[in-house]
C-alpha cells in the first residue's frame, strides 16, 4: 500500500485543506484457472496487498479532479447531465478507465457527485495483475459506496461492463470480482456460471507465494484476449449439436473429439482440462497437499503455452527456471498473458535464492530485470480508517 501520509502532503498541496477519506482498491493474483472464466468454468483467484490507494474530497458540485501521482498528471471533468465517457482515447489513456466506470453509473441513474482525488499505486501497472480493473473498482467504491458497499457483486458487474462496454475489452469477470470481494489471507473459488463462490483458505503450508513481473509489456494481450475469446465460441458452436453443456468448460471430454480443426481443439482441449485442475487445485490447498498444488500450477502453464498459447518467451523463461529451482514445487504464467506476471510456490527458507537464482537467469537471457513480491491475499476495495480531516 502506497504511503498514505504522502499521499496526504500530496492531497494539501494540490487541493488545499478539505475533510478527506481513504479508499485502498488491491490487485489479484489468479492461483489457476486461467483463461476460463468466460467460459463458465472455475476460476481460484485472491485479492492481494499491492493496489491503488486514494485520498478523496466529496465537493459538493459536479466537478471530478483525479491527479493521478505515478503519472505526475491531472484530469478534470464533471459528471451529471453529460457524457463522461466520449470515445476511447488511442492508445488508451489511464483517465478511460475513469470515465468509463462513472459512465456505466451514470448510465444507471445513480447519483453522482464530484470529488478532489489524490491516488497512487504500488501494483506494477499493466502487469497482469489487473491495475485497470482495481481502478474501475475503486471509482466505482469512491463514488458509489452507498450503494455497492452490500452489493459486491453489483460492484464488480458494472466495472466489468466499464471494461467491456466502454474500454472494448471483452473480459470475463474473475479480476473486478476478486477485487470486489478479496478476503485477507484468502483465495476464492469462484463459480463464472453462476457467480456463486467460496472462500479459500490461502495457507502455502511451509511455502511462499511468490509473484514475478517479467517487465514484459503485455502489447498484444488486448487483441489476442478477443481472438482467444471469439475461438472459444466457435469451439462451442461445434459442439453443441453434440453435447448438452452449456459452457465449454462443462462438454464432456469425449466430445473434444467433434472437433476437426487442430487449433480449436486444443483451445477447447485448455478449457475443460483446466476447469478440472482447479477443483483439484483447491482440493489439494484445503488439504495441505503443496506437492499437489505446485504441479497443477506447472500443468496449467505448459497447457496455456502449449494449447491456449497466450505464453511466450518470457512467461516461459521465468516458469523455465522457477521449475529447476531446487525448492520451488510449480509455477505458471498469472493472468491474460503475453507478458505480465508468473506465479511460483517455493519453500519460504529458499525464497531469497530463489529470487536471485531466477532473476539472474532470467535477465542473462532477456536482457530484462524481474521483480519479486511474496504475494500476501488481502481484503477487497475499501474505505481504509473514519474521514479524517486534513
Ligand atoms: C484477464 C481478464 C480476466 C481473465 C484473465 C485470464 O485478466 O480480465 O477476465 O479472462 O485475463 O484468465
Amino acid at each position: 500500500m502506497y504511503d498514505k501520509d504522502l499521499l496526504h502532503t500530496l492531497f494539501r498541496e494540490k487541493y488545499g485543506e478539505h475533510p478527506v477519506v481513504t479508499y485502498f482498491s488491491p490487485g489479484r493474483v489468479n492461483l489457476i484457472g486461467e483463461h476460463i472464466d468466460y467460459n463458465g468454468g472455475f476460476v481460484l483467484p485472491a485479492a492481494i496487498s499491492l493496489g491503488i490507494t486514494a485520498i478523496v474530497h466529496h465537493r459538493s458540485d459536479q466537478v471530478v479532479r483525479v491527479y493521478a501521482h505515478d503519472m505526475q498528471e491531472e484530469v478534470v471533468f464533471s459528471v451529471g447531465e453529460y457524457p463522461v465517457f466520449n470515445k476511447k482515447s488511442e492508445p488508451l489513456h489511464w483517465s478511460d478507465y475513469i470515465r468509463a466506470t462513472l459512465q456505466v453509473m451514470q448510465d444507471k441513474k445513480l447519483p453522482l457527485g464530484g470529488a478532489d482525488i489524490v491516488m497512487a499505486s504500488d501494483l506494477p501497472l499493466g502487469a497482469g495483475l489487473s491495475s485497470s480493473a482495481a481502478l474501475e473498482c475503486l471509482i466505482a467504491f469512491i463514488f458509489g459506496e452507498e450503494n455497492y458497499r452490500a452489493d459486491r457483486t453489483q460492484l464488480a458487474l458494472d466495472a466489468q461492463t466499464a471494461e467491456r462496454k466502454y474500454v472494448g475489452v471483452n473480459c470475463g469477470i474473475m479480476d473486478q470480482f476478486a477485487i470486489a470481494n478479496g478476503r485477507e489471507k484468502e483465495a476464492m473459488l469462484l463459480n463464472c456460471a453462476t457467480l456463486d463462490y467460496e472462500y479459500v483458505r490461502a495457507d502455502f503450508g511451509t511455502n511462499n507465494l511468490v509473484i514475478i513481473n517479467s517487465n514484459k509489456s503485455r502489447s498484444l494481450a488486448e487483441s489476442k484476449y478477443n481472438e482467444r475469446r471469439a475461438e472459444c465460441d466457435a469451439a462451442f458452436a461445434q459442439m453443441s449439436p453434440f453435447d448438452p453443456a452449456e459452457d465449454l468448460c462443462h462438454v464432456h471430454e469425449i466430445s473434444l473429439g467433434y472437433l476437426s480443426d487442430d487449433m480449436l481443439y486444443k483451445r477447447a482441449k485448455h478449457a475443460v482440462l483446466e476447469n478440472k485442475r482447479v477443483l483439484l487445485a483447491a482440493e489439494a490447498m484445503e488439504a495441505g497437499d503443496m506437492e499437489t498444488f505446485g504441479q497443477l500450477l506447472t500443468e496449467s502453464h505448459i497447457s496455456l503455452d502449449e494449447d491456449y498459447e497466450v505464453s511466450g518467451h518470457e512467461l516461459n523463461t521465468i516458469v523455465h527456471y522457477s521449475t529447476h529451482f531446487d525448492g520451488c514445487l510449480g509455477a505458471r504464467m498469472t493472468g491474460a498473458g503475453f507478458g505480465g506476471c508468473c506465479i511460483a510456490l517455493v519453500e519460504k527458507e529458499k525464497t531469497p535464492r530463489f529470487m536471485q537464482y531466477v532473476g539472474k537467469k532470467y535477465a542473462e537471457k532477456t536482457g530484462l530485470k524481474a521483480d519479486f513480491f511474496v504475494a500476501e491475499m488481502s481484503d477487497g476495495v475499501r474505505r481504509l480508517a473514519d474521514a479524517d480531516s486534513l
